[in-house]
């Protein structure tokens, strides 16, 4: 699928706050800093699209970006950044949470997961949580460009095997790199199938 036109439509802290113009929506979550805004920038091949950061904690609200007027990528606020007060976990743990619960448009939620790293507890309870709402899901594994070969096979091998204790099947899984532009392909052919579903 070709991307013409990625345009900035809003931010919101709720659903009803969100573009009234209502299009399927695919957004993207995970721990803070694992690369969500920097793959919605890839995807579209605009680096200045989403606001990146190396300092966790960048994206604080819901940014819903237009694509070839027709659908959205939502960047959503990371989770689980230990650093950030209470209060302000609580606060964005509330803005994701409606927004997964509340969102009728939401076609699908990727979930992202660095490449380098086990599954933490906490990408684990959130896994489970879509499993029990029902979500559909898909799994990135992010920074790929940051292992060697080998060592990126390994870890994602240890990391589908630890899901699979808990899923007897997988869900749909990429492999991806903003820098490289690793996944790009694929996970826009993927979106492009569920739009195509749709029509
Ligand atoms: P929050 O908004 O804070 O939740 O973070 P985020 O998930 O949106 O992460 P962001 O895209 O801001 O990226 C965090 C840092 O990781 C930035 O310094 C990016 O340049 C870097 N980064 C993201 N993706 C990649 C990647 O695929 N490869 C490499 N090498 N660096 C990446
Ligand atoms: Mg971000």
């Amino acid at each position: 699928m070709m991307i013409k036109k990625a345009i900035f439509a809003g931010s919101s802290e709720r659903v009803d706050q969100k573009p009234k113009a209502l299009y399927p929506e695919f957004a993207f979550i995970g721990r803070s800093n694992v690369g969500k805004s920097s793959l919605i920038n890839c995807l579209c091949q605009n680096k200045k699209l989403a606001h990146t950061s190396s300092t966790p904690g960048k994206t604080q609200l819901i940014n819903h970006f237009l694509i070839n007027d027709s659908w959205y990528l939502v960047d959503l606020p990371g989770y689980g950044y230990a650093k950030m007060s209470k209060t302000g976990r609580a606060k964005l743990s509330r803005i994701i949470n409606e927004y997964i619960d509340r969102s009728q448009e939401m076609m699908l939620l990727f979930v992202l997961l660095d490449s380098r790293h086990d599954i933490q507890q906490i990408d684990l309870d959130f896994l489970i949580s879509l499993g029990e709402k029902g979500i559909p899901f898909s799994i990135i594994f992010t920074k790929c460009d940051k292992s060697s070969q080998s060592v990126l096979e390994k870890q994602i091998e240890k990391n589908r095997n630890h899901l699979l204790e808990y899923w007897e099947e997988l869900p749909q899984v990429f492999l991806s790199s903003s820098e490289t532009g690793m996944g790009r392909e694929e996970i826009l052919s993927y979106i492009d199938a569920i739009l195509n579903t749709l029509t």
